[in-house]
């Protein structure tokens, strides 16, 4: 246990020390579960975010993109079954008014004081606000807790103006909210979060094949970002765990200091949510198919991943202490900073070349110079926030035109020609 808490800890305090990962309103004594990404974590974001849209999307010739409203029609929460089956059961202590999810609590008594606790009751999950000046109950509106819900309601809208046949996919990535009763272990679960999602509509029938390729799909794409695959494993939902929308379910879990848990789900959610939709809105949301002259409702296969613990994932996954040295391993194409630039030593030659390639690469690669302090040290610095190369101008590099490249995990450092910089280094983006 003081090991896990350990290694979270010390990433904790690397994430805030060196810009990853802040408190939100920390000034203010800090706002429970949410956080801020510093210049470092939200180039991180940008990279994983990136990533996925261009395995999604660019890569495949069956998805589009969307980006819908976070406020939509009230109904759309009804219909989806949101307000209804979106809770959690809630036991309140009476005496210390701590909060517990009914799931969590064994005994009968407060497992902080001691105290009395109430009877478990349903506590809805999404935030509620109100649209206009008038705050009345015919002006509620939520904030969305999941993406999903803007890609069913614009199926159609997408369908058609894309000239789409089925099947084939909506690709959507934005906020989500939820008002976690037990949010916690730093950035895994908080209230305001990023889902990266993919709604994939098919023909009923065609449904559990369609869902088999998509979890190897989904696996594969975390091997790919560099998560270690002993640290991978699916979970089937069993019939309690299943959400409401479900007929089969499986997570792809990580194996964090904190135990194994969820990053992502894979749900069939059959003609679930197109139909309610239907229903609620009157509007037909059905598909003629021109080859087989048939209409039918699709079956939906959604994978849903979580962007702010895909991050988590990945700060974890990749954190190493060799040492004194602590090292992120990074992937090269997900890294915050690709390059930094350091002349050996202060000499005004040096640091001229040096600026001058800097400003060179920057424009492509995220990149960063240093000439202060020792180079030990400033390879540590890199190292410590997961720079895959440094690369140093020395005094061999005014007699020749090159410079030492140091490769971060192997710390192997090779002299090339300033001239092919970027041809060695762009094999690895
Ligand atoms: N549209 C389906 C859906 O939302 P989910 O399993 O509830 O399914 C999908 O959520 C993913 O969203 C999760 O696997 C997780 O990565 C992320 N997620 C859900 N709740 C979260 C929270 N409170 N904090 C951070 N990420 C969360």
């Amino acid at each position: 246990m003081p090991e896990i808490q350990d290694k979270m800890e010390k990433l904790i305090s690397l994430c805030k020390r060196r810009g990853y990962i802040f408190q939100s309103s920390e000034i203010y004594g800090g706002i429970n579960s949410c956080y801020d990404y510093g210049p470092l974590g939200t180039e991180l974001k940008r990279n994983l975010k990136n990533f996925w849209w261009k395995a999604m999307t660019r890569e495949r010739d069956d998805i589009e993109g969307l980006d819908s409203s976070i406020l939509m029609h009230p109904r759309i929460w009804e219909a989806s079954g949101h307000v209804k089956n979106f809770t959690d059961p809630l036991i309140d202590c009476k005496k210390c008014k701590s909060r517990f999810k009914a799931t969590d609590i064994t005994e009968k008594k407060c497992p902080k004081c001691g105290g009395e606790l109430t009877e478990s009751r349903l506590f809805n999950l999404m935030f509620k606000t109100f649209m206009g000046p008038v705050e009345d109950s015919a002006n509620i509106i939520y904030l969305r807790p999941e993406t999903a819900q803007g890609i069913y309601v614009n199926f159609l809208n997408v369908q058609n103006s894309a000239r789409r046949k089925i099947p084939f996919g909506i690709a959507q990535i934005g906020k989500a909210f939820r008002n976690e009763i037990t949010p916690g272990n730093f950035t895994y679960r908080t209230r305001e979060f990023e889902q990266m999602e993919m709604q994939y509509f098919v023909k009923p029938g065609t449904d559990m094949d369609v869902f088999n390729k998509w979890k190897e799909i989904r696996l594969n794409w975390h091997k790919s970002i560099g998560i270690k695959k002993e640290n991978l494993r699916f979970h089937e939902h069993g019939p309690n765990e299943l959400a409401h929308y479900a007929k089969c379910a499986f997570d792809i879990e990580y194996q964090f200091p904190f135990g194994w848990c969820e990053i992502e789900g894979i749900h069939n959610r059959t003609d679930f949510d197109l139909k309610a939709h239907m229903e609620f809105s009157g509007k037909k949301l059905s598909y003629f198919d021109e080859e087989s002259k048939e209409r039918f409702t699709p079956y939906i296969i959604e994978t849903s991943v979580g962007c702010d613990r895909t991050l988590l994932v990945l700060l974890v996954d990749s954190y190493d202490e060799e040492g004194e040295r602590v090292v992120l391993r990074l992937a090269p194409k997900l890294a915050p900073v690709k390059i930094a630039v350091f002349p050996l030593i202060n000499k005004p030659e040096l640091i001229e070349t040096a600026q001058k390639l800097y400003a060179d690469l920057r424009v492509d690669y995220n990149s960063f110079y240093d000439q202060s302090g020792a180079i030990g040290r400033r390879y540590r610095r890199q190292d410590e926030i997961g720079t895959p190369f440094c690369i140093t101008v020395d005094n061999d590099t005014m007699a020749g035109e090159t410079i030492t490249i140091r490769e971060r995990d192997s710390m192997k450092q090779d002299r090339i020609e300033i001239s092919k910089v970027r041809e060695y280094i762009s094999k690895f983006f």
